[in-house]
């Protein structure tokens, strides 16, 4: 059995088992099994996040739950509820079309809903957080289904309780997000009104955003099925004022961005600066149009990655003094 289709990387690799669970009661029916067994095991979404080495040694399950639903709506929002294994660019395309806003930002994102609150999907200024109401899980140990509120997930950049405290503690089901039906759009993300501009769009609706977004992505993002890759592989690390300070008077086109009292580096930016844009190593390269998306040029291994991300991360270190974490998971 290959994980290569389970994977947006596209990375052959084997495990021990391969479980899907495609009915609500089948997760229950596996967490009293696996709180019998010795084995780890490691939940995978859409693949879109992971690189695969090629042994796993755990059982690799697969949510595949489906369903959305329409839980209740007032004069100004919807509650809708998404199952985890809902492909989550089709659902936000299916809310955009709806007329519901507040994810129209985060179209085209390869992944799955259930994926969306682990590490706080976000893209053009609007993070999944941003409107969530609530995530549904099921307890692997407690054997009990919770429903975790935004409040509780402790979201934060590329982060939450569910990478953290919750980590392989429980399965998420479902999510529910509040969405607008009078949207306010989010346009912080200068290219988004480049764009609008470019097409002569002077009152833009969400569908008018989402459609610039997939422009923008399409620009500089690989389409997985077409090339493979795990989107940003690494995350824009954040440094102190002083750190900030010090490398722009060295570097006064560097890229950042004030967080806080803190400045997020692009990290796009930094490789590009190391000389990796468009280099290749073997069977894996790093993105002509974005540095920080590495590249799968045909059956590269989760090895060959790692090396590579290696390799960066070094280069990074030695030329600016800034530690870059992976935003991909490597898994074995
Ligand atoms: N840049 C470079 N060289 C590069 C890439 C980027 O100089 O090779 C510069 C750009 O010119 C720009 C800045 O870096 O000034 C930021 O680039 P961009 O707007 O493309 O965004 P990013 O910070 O590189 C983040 C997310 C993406 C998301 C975009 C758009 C992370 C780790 N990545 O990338 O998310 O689509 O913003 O909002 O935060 C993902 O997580 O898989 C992902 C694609």
């Amino acid at each position: 059995f290959s994980l290569q289709p389970y994977n947006t990387f596209g990375i052959e690799a084997h495990c021990y088992r391969f479980i899907e669970l495609q009915q609500r009661d089948d997760v229950a029916l596996w967490a009293s099994m696996q709180q019998q067994s010795d084995k780890p095991f490691f939940l995978l979404g859409g693949g879109s996040n992971v690189v695969f080495l090629p042994w796993i040694d755990k059982s690799v399950v697969k949510v595949s739950l489906h369903g959305i639903e329409l839980l209740k709506e007032d004069d100004e929002h919807v509650w809708i509820q998404a199952a985890a294994g809902e492909n989550w660019s089709d659902f936000v395309d299916f809310c955009v079309q709806k007329g519901w806003g507040g994810l129209e930002n985060l179209t085209g994102i390869p992944g799955t809903v259930g994926a969306s609150p682990v590490q706080n999907v976000g893209a053009y200024g609007v993070e999944a957080k941003d409107a969530i109401e609530s995530v549904e899980c099921f307890g692997i140990a407690s054997g009990k289904w919770k429903n975790v509120l935004n409040s509780e997930c402790q979201f934060s950049y590329r982060d939450s309780i569910f990478k953290q405290a919750l980590k392989n503690q429980v399965i998420i089901t479902s999510v529910t997000f509040r969405l607008d039906k009078n949207p306010s759009l989010n346009l912080s993300y200068g290219g988004i009104q480049q764009q609008l501009k470019k097409e002569g769009i002077l009152q833009p609706t969400i569908k008018d955003v989402s459609r610039a977004v997939k422009t923008l992505r399409n620009e500089k993002l690989p389409d997985p099925a077409i090339i493979g890759s795990a989107g940003s592989f690494f995350k824009n690390p954040v440094v102190a004022v002083d750190k900030y300070i010090s490398l722009k008077n060295h570097y006064p086109d560097m890229v950042a961005f004030p967080v806080g009292e803190d400045y997020k580096l692009a990290a796009g930016w930094l490789i590009e600066q190391c000389g990796w844009k468009g280099k290749q190593i073997g069977k894996v390269g790093v993105y002509p149009k974005q540095a920080l998306v590495l590249i799968n040029l045909g059956s590269c291994t989760g090895n060959d990655v790692k090396q590579l991300a290696l390799a960066i991360q070094q280069s990074v270190q030695e030329k600016f003094d800034v530690k870059l974490e992976t935003e991909a998971l490597f898994i074995e």
